[in-house]
C-alpha cells in the first residue's frame, strides 16, 4: 500500500495468509513452529505486567512476523480518547514491532462505561469528521498508521446518510489510515441488512486495504451472527475472491475465536486463502 504520510506502515512486511494466534494453540506453535507466514495477536491480551504471556509473545515474535489487533480503542465514542489504553498499545508496538496495528471502526464505550462489544456507528458526515479526527490523533501518538476494520452489525441507524462502504472509505481517506477489510463482516451486513457485498468491495479504495479478515459465523433466528466459530463458508470465500481481484495480493487472516478446533483446521483454512492469493505457493503443513 502506498503511504502519503510520514507514518511507516510496516516494520517487517507480512504477506500471504496468516492465522489469528489463540492461547489454545500457543504450546503447539512454540513446540512445533509450524510453517505460518505470520500471526495476528490480540493486543489486549498482553496489557498485563511482565510474566508468562509477554515471555510467550517474545518467543512467538522471534520466530514469526506479527500484526497487532485490538478491540478497545473505541474510536467512534464521544468519550475522551483513552490515552492510557492507547499508551499500552504504543508500548507493545514499540517493543514487538508488528507489521502494523489495527482496530475496529466502532464504539465500545459511552460515559465511561465499557460495553465489551463492537457497536456500529451512524454513517453520517458528522461521524466521519468525529472518528477521523480521533484516528488522526491516535496515529500521531503511535507514530504509525492504523488499519481500521469494518465491523458486523445487527441494526442500522435511520440517521445514516450513505452506505457502509462509503462511510468506511471516507473515514480512511480523511484520517489517512489503512483499511482492514473483514469480508465475513461484509457477508454479515449483506445477510442482515441486504447490503450488496460485491458493491461494497467495488466501492472500497483498493490502495488503502492493508489486510483482509476471513471467518465463519452462524445463522440464528434470521440473523447472521459474527461468531468466528466455524470454517469460512462458501459465500465468504466468494466475496474474498472478489476482494483479492479488486485489491490485489493482500495479507489475509483466518480468525477463529469460539469453539476453537485443532491448529491443523486453521492451517487448512489458511491454505485455502493462500491458494486463492497465489496458486503457485507451497501449502501450509496441516499438522497439529
Ligand atoms: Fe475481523
Amino acid at each position: 500500500m502506498e503511504s502519503n504520510t510520514h507514518y511507516k506502515l510496516t516494520s517487517r512486511p507480512v504477506s500471504g495468509a496468516g492465522i489469528g494466534l489463540r492461547p489454545q494453540h500457543l504450546d503447539f506453535v512454540l513446540e512445533h513452529k509450524p510453517a505460518v507466514n505470520w500471526f495476528e495477536v490480540l493486543t489486549d491480551n498482553y496489557f498485563g505486567p511482565e510474566g508468562e504471556a509477554l515471555a510467550d509473545l517474545e518467543q512467538i515474535r522471534s520466530h514469526y512476523p506479527i500484526t497487532m489487533h485490538s478491540v478497545g480503542m473505541s474510536v467512534g465514542s464521544t468519550d475522551p480518547i483513552n490515552w492510557d489504553y492507547v499508551g499500552k498499545i504504543k508500548a507493545l508496538a514499540d517493543r514487538f514491532q508488528p507489521a502494523w496495528v489495527s482496530e475496529h471502526l466502532c464504539w465500545t464505550s459511552a460515559h465511561g462505561v465499557n460495553f465489551h462489544d463492537l457497536l456500529p456507528l451512524p454513517y453520517t458526515e458528522e461521524t466521519i469528521n468525529h472518528v477521523a479526527g480521533r484516528i488522526s490523533k491516535i496515529q500521531d501518538f503511535l507514530g504509525r498508521r492504523l488499519l481500521i476494520e469494518n465491523v458486523s452489525s445487527y441494526l442500522t441507524f435511520k440517521e445514516s446518510q450513505m452506505p457502509e462502504a462509503e462511510f468506511v472509505s471516507a473515514v480512511a481517506e480523511k484520517a489517512d489510515c489503512g483499511i482492514l477489510l473483514d469480508v465475513n463482516n461484509i457477508f454479515v451486513s449483506q445477510y442482515n441488512h441486504g447490503d450488496k457485498a460485491m458493491d461494497y468491495i467495488r466501492s472500497t479504495p483498493a490502495e488503502r486495504v492493508g489486510e483482509i479478515h476471513l471467518a465463519g459465523g452462524e445463522e440464528r433466528d434470521g440473523y447472521m451472527l459474527d461468531t468466528h466459530s466455524r470454517e469460512v463458508p462458501d459465500d465468504v470465500w466468494e466475496i474474498y475472491r472478489a476482494a483479492i481481484e479488486h485489491c490485489g495480493d493482500t495479507p489475509s487472516l483466518i480468525e477463529w475465536d469460539n469453539d476453537i478446533p485443532e491448529f491443523s483446521v486453521l492451517a487448512g483454512e489458511a491454505s485455502k486463502a493462500e491458494y486463492i492469493l497465489n496458486p503457485q505457493s507451497p501449502q501450509y503443513e496441516a499438522t497439529g
